[in-house]
Order: structure tokens, then sequence, then C-alpha cells
């Protein structure tokens, strides 16, 4: 869809105008405690039970291959998902994958239909060998008369109302060895506080396994306009209209790099989705001076994949 100059700053300040009443909204519902939202309402999204399927072990199959990890070095690991959203088909899986036990944090609690996550679990169930089933009988029991399930024992936990940031409230330091994440990271405002205490979390020798992606979610690519204009709005519109609603933080590709480097973990990101340099070069000199003066390489990622390890001999201080 082309814009004209004039519809464009319309549609631009309208979309600024509809996300702060957003933020605002749910900065006030989330401080009297309300957290459901449909952000993380991935799987209510698909249209039927094998597309969930399809996610659930394309997401798991991701977090092993790129990270080059192998099923052996799954088992007994404490594992800490964050965002898990509104389905916990990847917890399992790497619980019956042996993880000693899958913790799911989530800043929100996203608004979910039991009856479909009721199918997504049996479909889960019906793919396993006999082994592989047992396993997941201890872990979620079906009950296929009412369509109902039940997380039971103790090796998979649900946390939500509570962001990663503050997680050192809730988590003893070293508590794991992996944190994964998909599709969640640009949703924080203060990563540094996020990667702090991840690194707080982790024991010496321990993995962050994060898919993230660094498009504009919609915010303004909905309505026909460059894939990068939100990062041409200044950072204080940018904070009214994100900060609380968990919409994309716009850190780029350099921030990740750097905080490892800080951190001093041992890493590597893959680039999974790119853009064009002409794309780049076309918005570059409308964008906020942060951004302007980046190279255009690092502009250029869409989706990315940060593995990294923490060193075996460099605990964090709190340890
Ligand atoms: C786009 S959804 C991704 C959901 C799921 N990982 C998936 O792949 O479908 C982003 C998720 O991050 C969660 N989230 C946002 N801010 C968070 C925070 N500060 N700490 C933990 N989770 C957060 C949201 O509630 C939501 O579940």
């Amino acid at each position: 869809m082309k814009v004209s100059g004039f519809s464009k700053h319309f549609l631009i300040w309208a979309k600024i105008i509809y996300h702060i009443l957003g933020n605002y909204k749910t900065k006030t519902l989330c401080k009297l405690g309300y957290f459901k939202t449909t952000t993380g309402s991935t799987h209510s999204r698909f249209s039927s039970v094998s597309d969930s399927l399809k996610y659930i072990n394309q997401v798991f199959q991701d977090y092993l291959s790129f990270a080059e990890l192998s099923v052996k070095d799954i088992k007994g690991k404490r594992i800490l998902e964050l965002g898990p959203g509104d389905n916990f088909g990847v917890a399992l899986k790497f619980l019956i994958a042996g993880a000693n036990k899958v913790t799911c944090l989530d800043k929100f609690y996203s608004d979910r239909d039991e009856l479909q996550q009721y199918q997504i679990y049996k479909a889960i169930r019906d793919e396993l060998s006999q082994e592989e089933k047992r396993s997941f009988d201890s872990i979620i029991k079906l009950n296929n008369h009412t369509r109902e399930f039940e997380f039971i024992g103790n090796k998979f936990e649900y946390l939500y109302g509570k962001g990663i940031e503050q997680a050192i409230e809730i988590f003893l330091p070293a508590s794991f060895d992996m944190i994964i994440s998909r599709a969640v990271l640009e949703h924080i405002p203060n990563l540094d506080a996020t990667f702090n205490t991840m690194d707080k979390l982790l024991r010496p020798g321990g993995y962050m396994i994060h898919n993230i992606d660094l498009r504009d979610h919609g915010i303004f690519t909905s309505v026909g306009l460059h894939p990068l204009t939100f990062l041409a709005i200044p950072e204080k519109i940018w904070k009214l209209m994100t900060e609380h609603s968990g919409k994309p933080n716009r850190m780029r590709l350099d921030y990740y790099k750097h905080k490892m480097e800080e951190l001093n973990y041992n890493y590597r990101i893959k680039i999974i989705l790119s853009s064009t340099l002409p794309m780049i070069e076309n918005i570059k000199p409308k964008l906020q001076p942060e951004f302007k003066k980046m190279l255009s390489e690092d502009l250029l990622p869409e989706t990315i994949f940060l593995i990294a390890q923490k060193s075996r001999n460099n605990p964090s201080a709190d340890e």
C-alpha cells in the first residue's frame, strides 16, 4: 500500500495517540492487579490444533538447533522460560526431553481458550512414545471426559504478574541452568535490569537462549508505513506509547552485543530475518539521532537468536 505525505502524518499521529491511550490503560489495569492481555495469545490466533503443534515443535527445535544443543544437554536442567504466553507446550517438550524442572514466568496473563488448550495438550500427548506418555502423565493430567487438564507434581511451575526484571524477588541467585524466551525480550522496557537479573539467576556456565523480534510489531507497518517508521519517533513519545504495555523497546543488535560483552558472556548472535540495505538507506535520514548514527548493517536484522553462556569461573557478585 502506497501512502501519501499527508495521510502518512495523519496515520503516524493517529497510531501514536492510540498507543499512548493503550499504554495508560495497561498501566492502570496492572496497578489494579489485572494482568490479562492478548499479547501472548499466540495459539488463540491459530486456526487449527495442527498449527499449534507445528509452532510448539518448531520453537523447541529452534532452541536446540540454534544453540547447538542435543536432548542429552537438557537432561536434569532447571529451565526458566520467559513469557510463554497462552500455552506451555514448549515447557512440556523440555520436561519430556528430561529437564528437571521448567518454570514459566510471565508479566501478563495471556487470555486463552481452555478447550483449545486441552486439545493442544492432547495432540502433544498423541505424538509421544509410550515412555514419553508416562512422563507427560506425571506432569499434566488430561480428563478426556470433561476435556479439562491440570498440571500436577512439581516439575512444572507457572507464575505471572511479575516481569523478569523483578524476578530476583522470587528466585534465589543461580537457580537456573538455562533461561529461554521467544519473542519476549523486545517487549521489556528495562533490558538492563532484565539482563542483570538473568545474570544473577543463571548458574556459572549456564545458557541464555533468546529469540528476539526487532520489528515494529505492526504498530506502523499494519497501516502500510515503512518498517523502520518506529525508529523515527522521539524516545519520550515512544516511552509514553509503550512503557507499560509490552510494546517493542526498539533495542537494536548493537545493544545485545554490548550487553553480552559487558557481562563477559561467551555469545553468538544469529540473524534469522533481515531487511535490505536500500530499504534502510531510504529512511535513515528521518530516524532519531541514536538510530541515525548506527551502522546500517546494525539496523538490518529483523529477527535474531542470542545464544550466550555465562562464564564458569566468573559468578555474578551476589552468589
Ligand atoms: C509475543 S508474546 C510471545 C509468547 C510466546 N513466547 C510465543 O512464542 O508465542 C510475548 C510474551 O512476553 C510476555 N512478557 C512481556 N513483558 C514481560 C516481562 N517483563 N517479563 C516476562 N514476560 C513478559 C507477554 O506477556 C507475552 O506472553
